[in-house]
């Protein structure tokens, strides 16, 4: 190959590279979060307070009456210090989150990459609670005050989305979060939507 071909050939990879990446760029799905409305005034706030949040993309026709929801993992924390500490970080405060988040996987719109829930409703649930969704408590010695609050924001994080039309749900699908203390589970047949938590 003489040295001309040689990088027309180059050209060309580049040129191709450069192609892919941009079309990768493009199917990047960003979705904003949602602070859930009046939360806060039922006591269902994170770890420091913050109000809860989910990100929420709309479904659209077959998938209209579909609504995925994915809960985002990240341990727990286990006594006032670990709990104290994991409030001043991202997985305790919604104030510290990423305010958009990108959907991809089940979560995502591409119907090459997501046949099964791509028109969907697909909702990522944050989780800044620190106990999987599942405490109702709070600590306070005077200096500092603790909200373990999961079981409020489910509730009001379900509640918030009934309105949305998951209260219309025709199909539901949830990850299942089994922990040695609670399972919940979420499922429908033609409209009837059952939520349960169960120890
Ligand atoms: C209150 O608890 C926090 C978190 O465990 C701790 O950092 C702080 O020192 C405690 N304050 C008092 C006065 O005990």
């Amino acid at each position: 190959m003489d040295r001309r071909r040689l990088w027309t050939w180059a050209a060309a990879v580049v040129v191709i590279a450069t192609a892919a990446a941009a079309a990768g760029q493009e199917k990047r799905l960003l979705v904003g979060m949602t602070l859930v409305p009046g939360a806060a005034s039922t006591g269902a706030v994170c770890l420091d307070g913050s109000p809860p949040a989910y990100h929420l993309h709309r479904g659209s026709g077959s998938g209209a009456r579909g609504w995925l929801l994915q809960f985002e993992g990240g341990g727990w924390c286990n006594d006032a210090p670990s709990c104290a500490a994991r409030a001043g970080t991202r997985r305790g405060s919604t104030r510290l989150m990423s305010k958009l988040e990108v959907f991809s996987g089940v979560l995502s719109n591409d119907p090459a990459r997501n046949p099964d829930f791509y028109n969907w409703n697909r909702v990522k649930l944050r989780y800044c609670d620190g106990g999987s969704f599942a405490g109702d408590s709070e600590f306070r010695n005077g200096s500092s005050v603790i909200y373990m609050r999961g079981q409020r924001i489910w509730d009001a994080i379900i509640s918030d989305l009934l309105t949305k039309g998951l209260a219309k749900a025709e199909k539901v699908s949830a990850d299942l979060i089994s922990t040695n203390l609670y399972t919940f589970c979420m499922f429908s047949t033609n409209g009837m939507l059952l939520v349960s938590a169960w120890v």
